[in-house]
């Protein structure tokens, strides 16, 4: 879906009187005498004559969180309404604004042109919540319902000049497109979206940012000895693929290896999911959709940087070309592992895919993926599970946190690599074990990532998809995260090696 077109404005009774907006976003804050007016509103309160802490208490407005109040203007502004929405608690963080943003980005829909302050506070969380709260996938809808709003002025921030905040606001969109490519390719159905089709795609969105693209089809992959991937896509009619595409930075400072995990349908295969929530499984190409969209994101804002994105793909079906629980594959690079679980295909397409990937010799490794359901039972929905060298997943964790996306550093303990032992093969694909399904899967992955790499293995099986009510930024379906982690990342090691 597009994204609303952003303008920067100024806030002053002035610029309000002239502002073609329909309505105008103020936040507010929960004060210790109740509801309180946040940074940006002042001239818009003036407008109506002082009057709009008043008039919110008495429509019962707290400022809590999301809240969301619309009040007419009754001719003291050309736009008709102020909508106030709530941030919580004072002095907010820029989560609290990105939130806040998105909660009016929901709000705004069919609402055509809006003016939002809450960029006074915090001009880059600002963009991004309301960018993204205003997202909807109606591709598949005969009525759509109401449009998103399709044009916002943004206020700038008393603080800084112009020219920061022109970069700012680029930046912040940029970021919001991202997150917004990875939410299509999410929400696309899996008869739309398969190997091929997902393979097509990335080479337009590759091509137009002028990035290296390379696919691998059936026949490349089986020359190559890709035994993974080709294993767990073997049973579905739509071969696999293997995309490969690289951003060169001019003067790289560093170079990060991308990982994602593209299936595009996950059954479970031979070893078959219940049928309840199969359909949840359409997002299990996730990580694909989120390092696709991180390294478009690290060309259009030009890192000093080498990117190279690999995503594995693959529709893990049952049939009669299926792999068997009991199959023994031969991998990338020459391991073999004994399929327990035909369910547990992920890390064996990624297994194959950061194989491939240390051949570019990386200095940073970050692999994403809807690995576990393991994940949602430790973590919940909405904080990751990161794994990987000590070092480089604190700092992953410590960003994952900071951008609001949620993430947490997770332990990979020695004693349960020997629960992956194989009677037949090099390793296994399952433990026999109930517990720590999660840091298995981490162990897994970790005995196909070369010596010494710092690497970090970001399991978003929770937080990629919002099976509940829309909250904040976050709409239903594909969620995008952890585009906006890896975005910080990849600063972070532009900024700081
Ligand atoms: N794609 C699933 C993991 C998943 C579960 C993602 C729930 C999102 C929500 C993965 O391929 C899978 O099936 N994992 C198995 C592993 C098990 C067989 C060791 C799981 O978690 O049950
Ligand atoms: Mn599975
Ligand atoms: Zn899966």
């Amino acid at each position: 879906m597009s994204v609303p077109k952003l303008a920067l404005s100024e806030i002053t009774e002035a610029a309000l009187g002239k502002s073609r907006a329909e309505a105008v976003v103020v936040g507010t804050v929960q004060g210790a005498n109740g509801l309180e007016l946040a940074p940006g509103a002042e001239a818009v309160d003036a407008a109506l004559g002082g009057t709009l802490v008043e008039v919110l208490r008495t429509l019962g407005a707290t400022g809590k969180a999301e809240e969301v109040v619309k009040v007419p203007t009754l001719g003291t502004l050309p736009a008709g309404v102020v909508l106030a929405v709530g941030l919580g608690a004072p002095e907010p963080t820029a989560e609290q604004v990105r939130r806040a943003a998105g909660a009016s980005g929901r709000a705004l829909a069919g609402t055509a042109r809006a003016l939002t302050t809450l960029s006074v506070i915090d001009l880059q969380a600002a963009v991004e919540g309301t960018v993204l709260g205003a997202y909807s996938f109606t591709e598949y809808k005969s009525e759509p319902g109401d449009a998103p709003v399709s044009a916002v002025d943004v206020g700038a921030p008393t603080e800084g000049t112009t020219r920061q905040h022109r970069a700012t606001l680029k930046a912040a969109t940029a970021i919001a497109e991202a997150v917004v490519i990875a939410r299509d390719l999410i929400n696309t159905p899996p008869n739309d979206l398969f190997p091929a089709s997902f393979a097509d795609r990335a080479r337009s969105l590759a091509e137009a940012e002028g990035l290296e693209f390379e696919v691998l089809d059936e026949r490349a992959l089986k020359r190559k000895g890709y035994g993974g991937i080709l294993g767990v896509g073997g049973g579905s009619s739509r071969p696999p693929r293997l995309v490969r595409i690289a951003y060169k930075g001019a003067r790289p400072r560093k170079k990060v290896a991308l990982v994602g995990k593209g299936i595009t349908f996950d059954t479970g295969g031979i070893s078959l999911k219940p049928a309840a929530n199969m359909d949840h499984m359409t997002s299990d190409m996730s990580g694909a959709a989120a390092v696709l969209a991180s390294a478009l994101l690290a060309a259009k804002l030009k890192y000093p940087l080498e990117v190279t994105a690999y995503l594995p793909l693959a529709e893990n079906m049952p049939s009669g070309t299926s792999y068997r629980p009991g199959d023994v594959l031969t991998m990338y690079g020459g391991k073999t592992v004994e399929v327990l679980n035909t369910d547990a295909e992920g890390r064996l397409v990624l297994a194959d895919a950061i194989v491939r990937a240390a051949e570019d010799d990386p200095d940073y490794l970050i692999e994403t993926s809807t690995l576990t359901g393991a994940q949602v039972v430790a973590l919940g929905n909405r904080t990751a599970g990161i794994m990987g060298s000590d070092d480089f997943r604190d700092r992953v964790a410590g960003i994952a946190q900071a951008t609001g996306e949620g993430g947490w550093p997770m332990p990979l303990p020695e004693e349960l690599r020997a629960d992956l032992d194989s009677k037949l093969a090099d390793i296994a694909n399952v433990t026999g074990a109930r517990w720590g399904g999660m840091l298995a899967a981490g162990i897994f992955l970790r005995e196909f990532v070369a010596d010494d790499l710092p690497w970090a293995h970001i399991d978003i099986a929770g937080p990629s998809f919002n099976t509940g009510s829309p909250w904040g930024y976050t709409g239903k379906g594909g969620t995008g995260v952890p585009v906006r982690t890896i975005a910080a990342v990849l600063a972070d090691i532009a900024d700081n090696g």
